[in-house]
């Protein structure tokens, strides 16, 4: 079997991070971890050592893969630093982008007659533009976009604002791609343009993005 990562040290995030509110209730979303898993076993199947670090997913662990499992994106901002350096980086994650300012310690009760309840939320770090700006830096860091709308403009801009070489585009919100499904159609942006990927399985396409990850490997000086 060809083995073309062998000796590379691949770093992959994947699933939703959960945002914890009060003891009981917390903030989510709807990733399953089958994209980021799917190419963690990509990954390991083209040879490379492959560190998972998985949100709270219900997801057997790939064959020959680390994993480390994180609930919050301050804990996988943690677990990604921790497990650098690495040759490649991939986010596959959908981090959460806010978190709630505080953590009640106990059940946020209803008190009777209010009318609503007001969150203060603040931002979370970015763990894909603070893996782009480490040093050293993965020789290949790619990210993903989940966009319900302006799929190709968003994602050039957040390929350029978050200065990583790959970002795959998928559109969410809609049945056969993004969250949850199975299957999924990408456009992987990189400095030079696009290619569209699918719609295929999250297998195959995981297959096709780490060809595209080791063929960037080659072409690179080391
Ligand atoms: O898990 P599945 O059910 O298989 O669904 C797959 C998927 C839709 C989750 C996946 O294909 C995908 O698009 N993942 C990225 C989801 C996302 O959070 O997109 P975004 O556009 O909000 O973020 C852009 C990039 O920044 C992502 O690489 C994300 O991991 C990263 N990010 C975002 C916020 C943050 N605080 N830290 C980050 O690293």
């Amino acid at each position: 079997m060809s083995a073309p990562l062998a000796g590379r040290r691949v770093l992959v995030t994947a699933g939703p991070t959960f945002e914890d509110l009060d003891p009981v209730r917390f903030l989510g979303n709807r990733s399953s971890g089958k994209m980021g898993f799917a190419v963690a076993a990509a990954a390991a199947d083209a040879g490379a050592e492959v560190v998972l670090i998985a949100g709270p997913v219900h997801l057997p662990t790939p064959a020959g893969v680390h994993r480390i499992d994180v609930r919050s994106a301050a804990q996988m901002h943690a677990a990604v630093f921790a497990a650098l350096p690495a040759d490649v980086y991939v986010g596959a994650a959908a981090v959460a982008d806010f978190t709630p300012a505080q953590v009640a310690p106990s059940k946020i009760k209803k008190r009777g007659g209010e009318t609503g309840l007001e969150l203060q939320l603040v931002r979370t770090r970015d763990i894909l533009a603070d893996v782009a700006a480490h040093r050293p830096r993965p020789r290949v860091v790619m990210g993903f976009a989940a966009e319900t709308d302006d799929v190709d403009s968003h994602a050039r801009a957040k390929r350029a604002a978050k200065d990583v070489d790959l970002l795959a585009a998928n559109r969410v919100g809609v049945p056969g791609s993004g969250f949850e499904s199975d299957d999924n159609q990408l456009v992987v942006h990189d400095a030079a343009g696009s290619h569209a990927l699918g719609p295929d399985s999250k297998t195959r396409l995981a297959t096709t993005l780490v060809a595209m990850i080791t063929a960037r490997l080659a072409s690179e000086a080391p």
